[in-house]
């Protein structure tokens, strides 16, 4: 296996491949070309997000996992049901929400003497070539939310030092839209130890409540209500 030479050109961003207009069905299609990390070159096929133009909220994941490398499409394996199962429990429509990924290819290893690949974290690099792709259906979607789906994609968006752990839940501003609210990864949640999992399955739901209660209002409206009640706390 190599990873250099002439077969394996990269240039080392998705920037190289953005089309000019973009819009959102141009640039699956330039993305199902990219070359702009070393990804592409042993998964099936780009997984590129789904979902409508003027969706209010933008779900983002790290990466496609086995069966979304497979299937072509974003969180449709054991992560897409979880998730799929706290948009219901949330009232959060799936066909109205945006879902997509921090990174477009999936990166594995192979298990030995099996067929299994084993999902593996994405580096930073990687995550940074990618960004142009996020970026731009950002710029295109323009949701009022965005989640962020574990560490990985809260800190593609927010910055290496954001910490899922400290600030899971809350109304982050940044740059990319009225809110931004990072929680744990669904696939988290399934993997935390049996005991705990029930727990983490019920702050996950209650994230994903958060955000629909933010939809159901103004984001500085629920920014002024969480004021008051922390005032009220300290009172
Ligand atoms: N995990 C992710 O982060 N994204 C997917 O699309 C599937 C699993
Ligand atoms: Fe391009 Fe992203 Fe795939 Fe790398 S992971 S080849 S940057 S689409």
């Amino acid at each position: 296996m190599t990873t250099s030479g002439a077969r394996t050109r990269v240039t080392g961003s998705a920037a190289d491949f953005i089309p000019p207009k973009p819009t959102l069905p141009r640039l699956r299609e330039a993305a199902a070309g990219c070359r702009g990390c070393h990804l592409w070159e042993h998964a099936t096929q780009t997984v590129f997000g789904e979902g409508p133009r003027n969706a209010e909220v933008m779900l983002v994941g790290e990466q496609p996992g086995d069966q979304e490398d497979l299937q072509g499409h974003p969180f449709v394996g054991p992560s897409g049901r979880l998730l799929d199962e706290g948009l219901v429990a949330a009232g959060i429509d799936r066909r109205r929400v945006y879902v997509t990924n921090a990174v477009k290819h999936f990166k594995f290893v192979r298990v030995e003497l099996t067929r299994r690949r084993l999902h593996k974290k994405p580096s930073a690099g990687e995550v940074r070539a990618c960004h142009p792709w996020l970026e731009e259906e950002i710029r295109l979607v323009h949701p009022r939310v965005i989640v962020a789906l574990g560490a990985t994609a809260a800190q593609a968006l927010l910055g290496p030092r954001f910490r899922v752990t400290e600030q899971r839940g809350k109304v982050v501003r940044s740059e990319w839209a009225e809110a931004v609210v990072a929680t744990v990864h669904p696939s988290a949640v399934l993997r935390a130890p049996p005991e705990a999992r029930e727990e983490a399955r019920r702050e996950f739901f209650a994230d994903l409540g958060r955000v629909a209660r933010l939809l159901g209002k103004s984001i500085a409206r629920t920014e002024r209500a969480e004021m008051t009640e922390r005032a009220e706390r300290i009172n």
